[in-house]
Protein backbone atom coordinates (compact mmCIF):
# COMPACT_ATOMS: atom_id res chain seq x y z
CA UNK A 1 0.00 0.00 0.00
CA UNK A 2 1.11 3.28 -0.92
CA UNK A 3 0.69 6.52 1.52
CA UNK A 4 0.13 10.23 0.33
CA UNK A 5 0.24 12.76 2.67
CA UNK A 6 -1.71 15.87 1.65
CA UNK A 7 0.58 19.02 2.58
CA UNK A 8 -0.57 22.07 0.64
CA UNK A 9 -3.55 24.38 0.54
CA UNK A 10 -3.34 28.19 0.97
CA UNK A 11 -3.52 28.09 5.40
CA UNK A 12 -5.36 31.33 5.11
CA UNK A 13 -7.18 30.64 8.30
CA UNK A 14 -3.75 30.89 10.21
CA UNK A 15 -2.64 33.92 8.21
CA UNK A 16 -0.15 35.94 8.95
CA UNK A 17 1.56 33.04 10.66
CA UNK A 18 1.30 31.06 7.81
CA UNK A 19 1.99 34.19 5.14
CA UNK A 20 5.87 32.81 4.25
CA UNK A 21 5.70 29.48 5.49
CA UNK A 22 3.15 26.30 4.86
CA UNK A 23 1.35 25.20 7.68
CA UNK A 24 2.73 21.88 7.88
CA UNK A 25 5.78 22.70 8.68
CA UNK A 26 5.16 25.12 11.49
CA UNK A 27 5.99 22.97 15.04
CA UNK A 28 4.04 21.63 17.01
CA UNK A 29 5.69 21.38 19.90
CA UNK A 30 9.30 19.71 19.21
CA UNK A 31 8.97 19.17 15.99
CA UNK A 32 7.22 19.86 12.87
CA UNK A 33 3.65 19.12 12.21
CA UNK A 34 4.33 17.11 9.16
CA UNK A 35 6.54 14.27 11.79
CA UNK A 36 2.74 13.73 12.77
CA UNK A 37 1.33 12.30 10.00
CA UNK A 38 4.39 11.21 8.40
CA UNK A 39 4.85 8.88 11.99
CA UNK A 40 1.00 8.01 11.44
CA UNK A 41 1.65 6.59 8.25
CA UNK A 42 4.65 4.95 8.86
CA UNK A 43 2.96 3.10 12.06
CA UNK A 44 0.91 1.84 9.88
CA UNK A 45 3.13 -0.11 7.95
CA UNK A 46 3.41 2.09 4.87
CA UNK A 47 6.78 2.98 3.71
CA UNK A 48 6.19 4.49 0.12
CA UNK A 49 5.28 7.99 0.42
CA UNK A 50 4.47 10.82 -1.79
CA UNK A 51 4.49 14.19 0.17
CA UNK A 52 1.95 16.45 -1.70
CA UNK A 53 2.48 20.49 -1.33
CA UNK A 54 2.35 23.94 -3.09
CA UNK A 55 5.01 24.74 -5.76
CA UNK A 56 6.69 27.22 -3.62
CA UNK A 57 7.53 25.00 -0.98
CA UNK A 58 8.26 22.03 -2.58
CA UNK A 59 12.18 22.29 -1.79
CA UNK A 60 11.59 23.26 2.07
CA UNK A 61 9.84 19.81 2.37
CA UNK A 62 12.17 18.24 0.22
CA UNK A 63 14.99 20.02 2.72
CA UNK A 64 13.21 18.66 5.83
CA UNK A 65 12.64 14.80 4.60
CA UNK A 66 15.03 14.37 2.05
CA UNK A 67 14.27 11.32 0.13
CA UNK A 68 13.16 9.63 3.60
CA UNK A 69 16.12 6.42 3.93
CA UNK A 70 17.45 8.32 7.06
CA UNK A 71 13.65 6.69 8.18
CA UNK A 72 14.36 3.58 6.33
CA UNK A 73 11.26 4.88 3.91
CA UNK A 74 11.29 6.45 0.19
CA UNK A 75 9.73 9.71 0.34
CA UNK A 76 8.59 11.55 -3.16
CA UNK A 77 7.01 14.80 -3.43
CA UNK A 78 4.62 16.53 -5.74
CA UNK A 79 2.83 19.83 -6.00
CA UNK A 80 0.06 20.90 -6.23
CA UNK A 81 -0.55 23.90 -8.64
CA UNK A 82 -3.95 25.28 -6.72
CA UNK A 83 -5.68 24.12 -3.63
CA UNK A 84 -8.37 22.31 -5.73
CA UNK A 85 -9.69 20.03 -2.75
CA UNK A 86 -8.56 16.61 -0.87
CA UNK A 87 -9.33 14.27 -3.52
CA UNK A 88 -6.85 16.02 -6.30
CA UNK A 89 -4.33 14.05 -4.07
CA UNK A 90 -5.33 10.91 -6.10
CA UNK A 91 -5.51 13.02 -9.33
CA UNK A 92 -1.90 14.60 -8.50
CA UNK A 93 -0.70 11.43 -7.01
CA UNK A 94 -2.39 8.79 -9.68
CA UNK A 95 1.36 7.82 -11.14
CA UNK A 96 2.57 7.34 -7.63
CA UNK A 97 -0.53 5.15 -6.13
CA UNK A 98 0.23 2.62 -9.75
CA UNK A 99 -2.08 -0.21 -9.45
CA UNK A 100 -1.69 0.11 -5.70
CA UNK A 101 -4.29 0.62 -2.61
CA UNK A 102 -3.33 4.24 -1.07
CA UNK A 103 -3.60 5.74 2.18
CA UNK A 104 -4.12 9.36 2.21
CA UNK A 105 -3.62 11.80 5.81
CA UNK A 106 -4.00 15.19 5.62
CA UNK A 107 -1.28 17.35 6.75
CA UNK A 108 -2.72 19.22 9.42
CA UNK A 109 -3.72 16.23 11.25
CA UNK A 110 -2.51 14.54 14.59
CA UNK A 111 -3.49 11.16 15.85
CA UNK A 112 -2.43 9.47 18.56
CA UNK A 113 -3.66 7.03 20.85
CA UNK A 114 -3.44 3.21 22.52
CA UNK A 115 -4.14 0.56 19.71
CA UNK A 116 -3.61 3.14 16.73
CA UNK A 117 -1.41 1.03 15.09
CA UNK A 118 -4.09 -1.68 15.56
CA UNK A 119 -6.92 0.18 14.21
CA UNK A 120 -4.22 1.41 11.33
CA UNK A 121 -3.41 -2.38 10.44
CA UNK A 122 -6.70 -3.62 10.41
CA UNK A 123 -8.41 -0.76 7.93
CA UNK A 124 -5.50 -1.81 5.78
CA UNK A 125 -6.47 -5.26 5.75
CA UNK A 126 -10.02 -4.54 4.82
CA UNK A 127 -9.02 -5.39 1.66
CA UNK A 128 -11.61 -3.99 -1.11
CA UNK A 129 -13.30 -0.63 -0.72
CA UNK A 130 -12.60 2.27 1.62
CA UNK A 131 -12.30 2.38 5.58
CA UNK A 132 -12.59 5.82 7.18
CA UNK A 133 -12.36 6.87 11.03
CA UNK A 134 -15.17 8.83 12.31
CA UNK A 135 -14.35 10.58 16.11
CA UNK A 136 -16.56 12.81 18.47
CA UNK A 137 -16.31 16.59 18.74
CA UNK A 138 -18.18 19.12 19.69
CA UNK A 139 -18.35 21.23 16.78
CA UNK A 140 -19.27 18.62 13.96
CA UNK A 141 -19.85 21.67 11.34
CA UNK A 142 -16.61 22.29 10.73
CA UNK A 143 -15.73 18.79 9.11
CA UNK A 144 -17.22 15.97 7.23
CA UNK A 145 -20.21 14.70 9.56
CA UNK A 146 -20.93 11.06 9.47
CA UNK A 147 -24.70 9.77 10.31
CA UNK A 148 -25.01 6.38 11.55
CA UNK A 149 -28.25 3.93 11.70
CA UNK A 150 -29.04 2.25 14.63
CA UNK A 151 -27.18 -0.90 13.62
CA UNK A 152 -24.13 1.32 13.76
CA UNK A 153 -23.66 1.62 10.08
CA UNK A 154 -23.09 4.43 8.09
CA UNK A 155 -26.07 6.00 6.29
CA UNK A 156 -24.99 9.33 5.19
CA UNK A 157 -21.64 11.90 4.92
CA UNK A 158 -22.34 15.50 4.84
CA UNK A 159 -19.21 17.85 4.15
CA UNK A 160 -19.49 21.00 6.63
CA UNK A 161 -23.18 20.95 6.85
CA UNK A 162 -25.25 23.35 8.79
CA UNK A 163 -27.31 21.18 10.81
CA UNK A 164 -25.06 18.31 11.01
CA UNK A 165 -26.92 14.59 11.91
CA UNK A 166 -24.32 13.86 14.49
CA UNK A 167 -21.14 14.34 16.41
CA UNK A 168 -19.11 12.33 14.58
CA UNK A 169 -16.36 14.33 12.13
CA UNK A 170 -14.49 12.16 9.53
CA UNK A 171 -10.89 12.27 10.46
CA UNK A 172 -8.49 13.18 7.82
CA UNK A 173 -6.69 9.44 7.71
CA UNK A 174 -8.42 7.46 4.90
CA UNK A 175 -7.63 3.65 3.29
CA UNK A 176 -8.83 3.17 -0.48
CA UNK A 177 -8.74 0.14 -2.81
CA UNK A 178 -7.21 1.63 -6.11
CA UNK A 179 -10.75 2.57 -7.79
CA UNK A 180 -10.24 6.01 -5.42
CA UNK A 181 -8.20 6.88 -8.50
CA UNK A 182 -10.89 6.92 -11.05
CA UNK A 183 -13.04 8.27 -8.48
CA UNK A 184 -11.72 11.34 -8.02
CA UNK A 185 -10.88 11.85 -11.64
CA UNK A 186 -14.72 11.66 -11.97
CA UNK A 187 -15.51 14.56 -9.54
CA UNK A 188 -17.64 17.74 -9.93
CA UNK A 189 -16.39 20.51 -7.68
CA UNK A 190 -18.67 21.05 -5.15
CA UNK A 191 -20.26 24.15 -4.65
CA UNK A 192 -17.08 26.11 -3.34
CA UNK A 193 -15.22 24.68 -5.69
CA UNK A 194 -13.38 21.95 -4.49
CA UNK A 195 -13.03 18.06 -5.28
CA UNK A 196 -14.22 16.88 -1.86
CA UNK A 197 -13.40 13.80 -0.27
CA UNK A 198 -16.82 13.43 1.08
CA UNK A 199 -17.63 13.29 -2.43
CA UNK A 200 -15.28 9.91 -2.93
CA UNK A 201 -16.86 8.12 0.53
CA UNK A 202 -20.27 9.24 -0.77
CA UNK A 203 -19.16 7.50 -3.70
CA UNK A 204 -18.00 4.04 -1.55
CA UNK A 205 -20.92 4.02 1.39
CA UNK A 206 -23.52 4.22 -2.71
CA UNK A 207 -21.17 1.30 -3.43
CA UNK A 208 -21.72 -0.52 0.04
CA UNK A 209 -17.73 -0.69 0.12
CA UNK A 210 -17.55 1.77 2.77
CA UNK A 211 -16.28 1.19 6.31
CA UNK A 212 -16.47 3.34 9.23
CA UNK A 213 -14.85 2.88 12.08
CA UNK A 214 -15.33 4.98 15.41
CA UNK A 215 -12.30 6.34 17.20
CA UNK A 216 -13.16 5.83 20.60
CA UNK A 217 -12.99 8.19 23.34
CA UNK A 218 -9.13 6.62 24.00
CA UNK A 219 -7.80 8.52 20.92
CA UNK A 220 -6.78 12.08 20.38
CA UNK A 221 -7.36 13.68 17.01
CA UNK A 222 -6.39 17.37 16.00
CA UNK A 223 -6.97 19.00 12.95
CA UNK A 224 -4.68 22.20 12.95
CA UNK A 225 -7.34 24.48 11.45
CA UNK A 226 -7.28 27.81 13.85
CA UNK A 227 -4.79 29.41 15.95
CA UNK A 228 -6.59 27.47 18.79
CA UNK A 229 -6.48 23.44 17.67
CA UNK A 230 -2.80 24.78 16.99
CA UNK A 231 -1.69 25.83 20.57
CA UNK A 232 -4.02 22.98 21.92
CA UNK A 233 -2.20 20.20 19.50
CA UNK A 234 1.52 21.94 20.87
CA UNK A 235 0.24 21.62 25.03
CA UNK A 236 -1.05 18.71 23.97
CA UNK A 237 2.30 17.35 22.69
CA UNK A 238 3.97 19.14 25.63
CA UNK A 239 1.96 17.33 28.88
CA UNK A 240 2.20 14.45 27.05
CA UNK A 241 5.97 14.43 27.03
CA UNK A 242 6.82 15.77 29.75
CA UNK A 243 4.90 13.87 31.54
CA UNK A 244 5.88 10.02 30.32
CA UNK A 245 9.44 11.44 28.96
CA UNK A 246 8.80 9.73 25.41
CA UNK A 247 8.22 11.66 22.66
CA UNK A 248 5.20 11.31 20.17
CA UNK A 249 5.35 10.63 16.60
CA UNK A 250 9.29 10.48 16.22
CA UNK A 251 9.75 9.10 12.97
CA UNK A 252 13.26 8.16 13.96
CA UNK A 253 12.30 6.41 17.20
CA UNK A 254 9.49 4.33 15.09
CA UNK A 255 11.46 3.80 12.40
CA UNK A 256 13.94 1.98 14.85
CA UNK A 257 11.39 0.08 16.63
CA UNK A 258 10.35 -1.19 13.34
CA UNK A 259 13.57 -2.69 11.98
CA UNK A 260 13.56 0.00 9.31
CA UNK A 261 17.31 1.76 10.31
CA UNK A 262 19.54 0.35 12.23
CA UNK A 263 21.51 0.97 15.32
CA UNK A 264 24.38 3.06 13.74
CA UNK A 265 21.62 4.86 11.70
CA UNK A 266 19.86 6.28 15.17
CA UNK A 267 22.88 7.23 16.25
CA UNK A 268 23.73 9.35 13.25
CA UNK A 269 20.87 10.61 13.43
CA UNK A 270 21.11 11.62 17.15
CA UNK A 271 24.35 13.15 16.13
CA UNK A 272 22.99 14.94 13.66
CA UNK A 273 20.80 16.52 15.76
CA UNK A 274 23.23 16.29 19.01
CA UNK A 275 22.62 19.97 21.08
CA UNK A 276 18.98 19.48 21.16
CA UNK A 277 16.60 17.42 23.59
CA UNK A 278 15.92 15.49 20.28
CA UNK A 279 18.99 15.00 19.52
CA UNK A 280 19.51 13.95 23.32
CA UNK A 281 16.41 11.88 23.14
CA UNK A 282 17.62 9.47 20.24
CA UNK A 283 21.34 9.30 21.72
CA UNK A 284 19.52 7.98 25.09
CA UNK A 285 16.92 5.29 22.92
CA UNK A 286 20.42 3.76 21.23
CA UNK A 287 22.00 3.53 24.43
CA UNK A 288 19.32 1.91 25.93
CA UNK A 289 18.43 -0.54 23.02
CA UNK A 290 22.22 -1.28 22.58
CA UNK A 291 23.64 -1.42 25.70
CA UNK A 292 26.44 0.94 24.16
CA UNK A 293 27.26 4.09 26.16
CA UNK A 294 27.93 6.89 23.51
O1 LIG B 1 -9.54 17.20 9.09
C1 LIG B 1 -10.64 16.47 8.68
C2 LIG B 1 -11.51 17.23 7.70
O2 LIG B 1 -10.65 17.60 6.61
C3 LIG B 1 -12.67 16.38 7.20
O3 LIG B 1 -13.60 16.13 8.24
C4 LIG B 1 -13.40 17.06 6.06
O4 LIG B 1 -14.35 16.20 5.52
C5 LIG B 1 -12.40 17.47 4.96
O5 LIG B 1 -13.03 18.19 3.93
C6 LIG B 1 -11.28 18.29 5.55
O6 LIG B 1 -11.82 19.55 5.99
P1 LIG B 1 -10.89 20.81 6.25
O7 LIG B 1 -11.74 22.03 6.25
O8 LIG B 1 -10.05 20.57 7.46
O9 LIG B 1 -9.96 20.81 4.98
P2 LIG B 1 -8.86 21.88 4.59
O10 LIG B 1 -9.32 22.65 3.43
O11 LIG B 1 -8.41 22.62 5.83
O12 LIG B 1 -7.66 20.97 4.12
C7 LIG B 1 -7.08 19.99 4.96
C8 LIG B 1 -5.61 19.88 4.66
O13 LIG B 1 -5.35 19.53 3.31
C9 LIG B 1 -4.82 21.17 4.89
O14 LIG B 1 -3.62 20.81 5.56
C10 LIG B 1 -4.52 21.71 3.54
C11 LIG B 1 -4.53 20.50 2.67
N1 LIG B 1 -5.07 20.76 1.33
C12 LIG B 1 -6.38 21.12 1.22
C13 LIG B 1 -6.92 21.34 -0.01
C14 LIG B 1 -8.37 21.71 -0.16
C15 LIG B 1 -4.27 20.62 0.24
O15 LIG B 1 -3.07 20.30 0.36
N2 LIG B 1 -4.80 20.84 -0.98
C16 LIG B 1 -6.10 21.20 -1.16
O16 LIG B 1 -6.51 21.37 -2.33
Amino acid sequence: MKGIILAGGSGTRLYPATLVISKQLLPIYDKPMIYYPLSTLMLAGITDILVICTPADLHLFEKLLRDGSQFGIHISYASQSTPRGIADAFIVGRDFVGSDDVALILGDNIFFGHGLRELMVSAKKNGTGASIFAYRVSDPDRYGVVEFDNTGRARSIEEKPQFPKSHFAVAGLYFYDNRVLNIAADLEPSARGEIEITDVNMQYLKKQALHVQVMGRGFTWFDIGTHEAYIEACKFVQILEQRQGLRICCPEEIAFEMQLISPEMLLAAAEAASRSQYGLYLRDLYNIKTGVNK
